[in-house]
């Protein structure tokens, strides 16, 4: 029989090490809460990165699972499959998108963006309208040209050069946005809610300043909803909140409830440049796949639904001000939906560390910025039960 320590040693000797791994192994879940090889209990607080959405073992997800197991597990995209095209009709009355190109993962999905707006404006008849403007604090993605728009130096730096021509401006700045966004731009990208970078909304003027700039210039704009969309931000799409629409949204973590999947949505202009042969994935928006995203994003997008998780943030917001207001170490709450970051005077990491302890999961965003992203399903009592492990966690790290 293999053991914790037996695991860790397999991981360490066998798996590159591009994750440092706390000296724990999760072996199941259920609803909010996960389990380790001990049988130590845990609140999950990070849902896999905002991934489980519907938190572990949700019925709709083993059910579409099941009944899908043994119909088509894979056919090429050269083919049509029923689940591929019910899954984009879904997706796109729902949203502002005409088309949908599917993917595997959050930075795939900006990836192919950047391919559809260097298109988009070569096919426009420019030769030169190559920029992308992106802004700090930004996290899209890990692949060259996601990496490209991602403003964090650490994970930029070691790579250089990456795609060129893209060019930061300060989020949240429109003045700094006007100077940066000219004719030379094919598009901007931005989170409408930034995750990694600190859990940052935008600012409603910002948005929509930004559509007006990329409509001034022919650019097109790209919300990057991999983390702040399907129903984490309060509404289906973070957008929503903001009465602003994008040429391109991107889509990826809780898609498919935990099995990876990634999604363009595009307008049909965007839509339009794109010919055979122009982008392509293997893997992607499979029959078993696209079932189970479908299962899940019909569960998500119900008015009832959403409508829980707008009560269950205003809940959580009251109860997180409160533990700020009695908390030395915490000096500000941010966020929206069930996507909340707590600004600490220390390195979030050793708060998120000492949690563990105190059976709680939760994320780092940035330096000093602790992370909250429950299971959209998560009850009332089990959120009063996550504020008092994190009460617990501060104060013994204090
Ligand atoms: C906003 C945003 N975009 C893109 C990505 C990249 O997604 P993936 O890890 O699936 O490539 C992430 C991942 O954290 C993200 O938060």
């Amino acid at each position: 029989m293999i053991n914790t320590q037996n695991i860790i040693d397999l991981e360490q000797t066998y798996v590159v090490q591009t994750y440092i791994r706390p000296k724990l192994v999760f072996e199941h879940g259920e609803g909010v809460w996960l389990y380790d090889t001990e049988g130590k209990q845990y609140l999950d607080a990070g849902s896999g990165i905002a991934v489980n959405a519907l938190g572990h073992r949700h019925d709709v997800i083993v059910n579409a699972i099941r009944e899908n197991a043994e119909g088509l597990l894979h056919v090429s995209n050269l083919y049509h499959t029923a689940p591929h095209a019910l899954l984009a009709r879904d997706l796109c009355e729902a949203s502002f998108a005409d088309r949908v190109f599917f993917c595997n993962s959050g930075t795939e999905a900006n990836e192919g963006t950047l391919k559809f707006a260097r298109k988009y404006a070569r096919e426009q008849g420019y030769t030169d309208k190559t920029g992308v403007v992106a802004f700090t604090g930004s996290f899209h993605g890990r692949t060259m040209g996601a990496l490209a728009c991602t403003a964090t130096e650490k994970y930029r730096q070691p790579f250089e050069p990456l795609m060129g021509d893209v060019t930061f401006a300060e989020f949240n700045d429109l003045d700094c946005a006007h100077q940066t966004i000219t004719d030379h731009t094919c598009a901007v990208i931005v989170e409408p809610v930034q995750g990694e970078g600190g859990v940052t909304p935008a600012a409603p003027e910002f948005l929509a300043g930004l559509r007006a700039i990329c409509n001034e210039v022919g650019a097109l704009l790209i919300f990057d909803e991999v983390q702040c969309g399907l129903g984490r931000a309060g509404t289906l799409w973070g957008y929503q909140g903001y009465d602003v629409t994008p040429d391109m949204m991107t889509l990826a973590k809780s898609l498919a409830g935990g099995l990876p999947m990634g999604a363009v949505l595009v307008t049909q202009a965007a839509a339009a440049v794109m010919q055979p042969g122009d982008h392509a994935s293997t893997f992607a928006g499979g029959p078993l796949i696209a079932s189970v995203a479908r299962a899940v994003f019909n569960h998500i997008n119900q008015p009832h639904f959403l409508a829980d998780v707008q009560a269950k943030s205003i809940y959580l917001a009251t109860r997180l001000n409160q533990l700020v207001a009695q908390t030395p170490l915490l000096t500000g709450v941010r966020g929206k939906g069930l996507m909340w970051g707590l600004i600490s005077t220390i390195p979030a990491a050793e708060i998120v560390a000492e949690a563990r302890h105190h059976g709680l999961v939760i994320l780092v965003a940035g330096e000093k910025v602790v992370r909250l992203l429950p299971p959209l399903v998560i009850t009332q009592q089990e959120l009063d039960l996550l504020v008092e492990r994190l009460q617990a966690t501060l104060e013994s790290v204090g």
